[in-house]
């Protein structure tokens, strides 16, 4: 469903009661998109708020899925504008609504951004929004941020995964069934987007173990199939590069 055309922002139920809230901008050649993930519950939680200047149309398209006073989470993966921007904007508009990042995230930003008092996950935290147990996992540095986390949904096995699996273009699917590795590598050559962590492969490994079966992708399409087997083929190839630059030296 298209919310609204001009900024060509769209909401698409990725998963049962997960909804993708998608708007192109022209940041790259060939475009971009910045997606939010709204989950539907009794405690509606908004996984990332878009930037500040979005704003306006972000709440336009909530508000197509549910009315904006009834939002109780709003968080996002790591401190920066597409995922925390419009933060404060939302807390006025859902007063019932509890800001929400990593423990770190909470420590380093989001405190002294947010209009009023955030909630800082543990690494394994779990929470219910309803019907649904959201499941926090700390990230740090994968693919970049110190406070990086993700979630998880368990009830649909959709990981809201934030910058991982990135893609470039305006015009992609709302979900594909096909991969979405080739893609986001390409964006990975081009941008040099994650940290070069020690610990990216065993925290890959941890999100694989969780056999999600929705990659909720903050940037491109959503990826719906093995996500197990996309995750542990990112670490592979991220191996294999740092393999490569290590018999380079
Ligand atoms: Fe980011
Ligand atoms: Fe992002």
């Amino acid at each position: 469903m298209v919310t609204n055309h001009e900024s060509r922002t769209r909401v698409d139920e990725v998963a049962s009661g997960v909804y993708r809230i998608s708007t192109p901008l022209d940041v790259i050649p060939g475009g971009f998109t910045f997606n939010s993930y709204l989950i539907a519950d009794d405690e509606p939680l908004l996984f990332h708020t878009g930037y500040r200047t979005l704003f306006p149309i972000t709440l336009e398209a909530i508000n197509k899925v549910m009315p904006v006073e009834k939002l109780r989470w709003v968080g996002g993966s790591h401190f920066e504008s597409d995922e925390f921007g419009a933060l404060n904007q939302f807390l006025e508009a859902a007063s019932a609504a509890t800001a929400f990042g990593s423990e770190i995230g909470v420590l380093t930003s989001i405190n002294d951004f947010a209009s009023r008092t955030a909630r800082g996950f543990g690494d394994g935290e779990e929470f219910s929004i309803g019907s649904r147990r959201m499941k926090w996992l700390y990230t740090p540095h994968v693919p970049h941020g110190w406070d990086c986390g993700v979630l998880f949904d368990q009830s649909t096995s959709t990981l809201l995964c934030g910058d991982l699996f990135t893609q470039a273009g305006a015009n992609l699917p709302p979900v594909t069934a096909s991969e979405v590795l080739t893609a986001s590598e390409a964006m990975r050559g081009m941008m040099d987007y994650y940290a070069h962590a020690l610990s990216t492969t065993p925290i890959l490994e941890r999100l694989a173990s969780l056999d999600p079966s929705m990659l909720a992708c903050q940037h491109g399409s959503a990826y719906r199939g093995d996500g197990a087997a996309l995750l542990r083929e990112l670490s592979n190839t991220i191996e294999r590069g740092n393999s490569g630059l290590q018999s380079n030296n």
